[in-house]
């Protein structure tokens, strides 16, 4: 099937972005000073440009990992059936760690992989969502930090993608679809 042709408007600057994460960092370190080192788990594939930039602002020794969870495939709607397609490669029995996340939408992702990881008994698990739409939540969940909330649009840039594009634009925008 073609995709329908659509344009990206902008909806949250570059400039914003880093600001809001200078931000959470100080949230972060305070939250886990003292930690001997916080393990970083990254949701493949759409938080892997939110990570880099969250990971260099934070002054806490951190471990990157990463985890990778069944995708959209080419839809805009989620699956709700989440599997995990790529596991940590860390223990974290006894560690204190962060999930980061592009996107809190119908919230079954972030419920199951907490499920997941806090069944291996981490000290301590918290989250993190770049972005939050919670008009659009079907499970009860909220990340402990959330960068921006936004409205019922489907988003991409900054690492987030639409049917694997768009994840290199520097900025947040939104998708609007052409008229034929
Ligand atoms: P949830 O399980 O419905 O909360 O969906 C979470 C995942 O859906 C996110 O990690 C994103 O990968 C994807 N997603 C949700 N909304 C959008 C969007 O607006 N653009 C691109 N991906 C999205
Ligand atoms: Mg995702």
């Amino acid at each position: 099937m073609a995709q329908k042709e659509y344009v990206v408007d902008k909806l949250i600057s570059a400039k914003a972005i880093a600001a809001r994460i200078e931000d959470l960092a100080r949230e972060i370190e305070a939250e886990f000073k003292g930690t001997d080192k916080l393990v970083v788990v990254g949701l493949l594939r759409g938080s892997f440009v939110f990570i880099a930039d969250l990971v260099r602002e934070l002054e806490l020794p951190v471990e990157v990992d990463f985890l990778e969870t069944s995708s959209y495939g080419n839809s805009m709607e989620s699956s709700r059936e989440v599997r995990i397609l790529k596991d940590i490669r860390g223990e974290i029995e006894g560690r204190d760690v962060l999930v980061v996340e592009d996107i809190v939408d119908t919230g079954h992702t972030l419920t199951h992989v907490i499920h997941l990881l806090e069944s291996r008994n981490p000290k301590r698990l918290e989250t993190i969502a770049l972005l939050d739409k919670p008009s659009r939540r079907e499970v009860d969940v909220k990340a402990s930090w959330t960068g921006f909330e936004i409205p019922d649009e489907f988003v991409v840039g900054y690492g987030i993608d639409f049917a694997q594009r768009n994840r290199s634009l520097p900025f947040i925008g939104k998708v609007r679809f052409l008229e034929e």
